[in-house]
């Protein structure tokens, strides 16, 4: 797959047929994670690949249970039962099925990954996040050029503990992402952001360059604030 049509397709995908991924295709998804950087070329990312079997099974409720009140709280105060929201076909109301289908059966996802970080240090640093998250990127990147999709999720921060004892995750190991993948539903078109000339600036914040230009056919997304 083309380099910019990967980056520009890997869209979240929540949706997915009930159809195992192979052990082959995990390896080369996770290959390409491993090849990430990280700071000093640490390499203190790992993965939890949690398929079918008593652990994966318990694991995926406690996420699937925390992903259901996630979603309840979510939905709530970002309005998705307001407005646009009643309006079938809406983006919002379509936004709010596939999240409520994406909980409701979180537990038969085919692949989660809960993408790790063993910390070199005790620390709320951002850039720490910086050695797991590009991890998880290429991740979602291989899937998708494999034919594949995914999302990352924060599911995990309501269940750390009972995930940690449940897979014998370490004290100084911290859970920063449960990743889910699968044989899409659906297709995945094109990622829709904002124009380059409200995000990248040169020499003063918000002063677009000329150059800042996106390609033609790119579409276009506002902020949500
Ligand atoms: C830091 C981060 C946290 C995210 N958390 C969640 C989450 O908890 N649940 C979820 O369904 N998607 C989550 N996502 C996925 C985003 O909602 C998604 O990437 C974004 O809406 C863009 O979607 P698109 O690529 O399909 O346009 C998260 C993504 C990132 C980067």
């Amino acid at each position: 797959m083309d380099f910019y049509e990967a980056i520009t397709t890997t869209r979240a995908i929540r949706r997915y047929h009930d159809e195992p991924v192979p052990d082959e295709a995990l390896r080369d998804i996770l290959f390409a994670a491993t090849r990430a950087p990280s700071g000093s070329n640490r390499q203190g990312f790992r993965f939890i690949v949690l398929r079918k079997g008593e652990t994966a099974d318990a694991a995926k409720s406690l996420l699937a249970h925390a992903g259901r009140a996630v979603w309840d709280r979510k939905s709530v105060a970002d309005g998705y039962n307001r407005g646009s929201g009643h309006i079938a076909d809406s983006p919002k109301a379509r936004m709010a099925a596939t999240m409520r289908n994406y909980v409701e059966n979180f537990q038969q996802v085919p692949v989660v990954i809960l993408g790790c970080l063993q910390r070199h240090r005790e620390t709320t640093d951002l850039l720490d996040g910086g050695s797991v998250y590009p991890a998880c990127q290429n991740l979602l990147l291989a899937a998708r050029a494999l034919g594949y999709g995914g999302v990352m999720t924060g599911f995990h921060r309501a269940v750390h503990g009972e995930l940690a004892s449940l897979l014998g995750i370490p004290d100084n190991v911290t859970i920063a992402a449960t990743l889910t993948i699968g044989r899409p539903i659906g297709h995945h078109g094109p990622v829709r952001r904002l124009p380059m000339s409200k995000t990248v600036f040169e020499n003063s914040w918000d002063e677009a360059p000329d150059w800042a230009v996106d390609p033609e056919g790119s579409v276009f997304t506002t902020a949500r604030w």
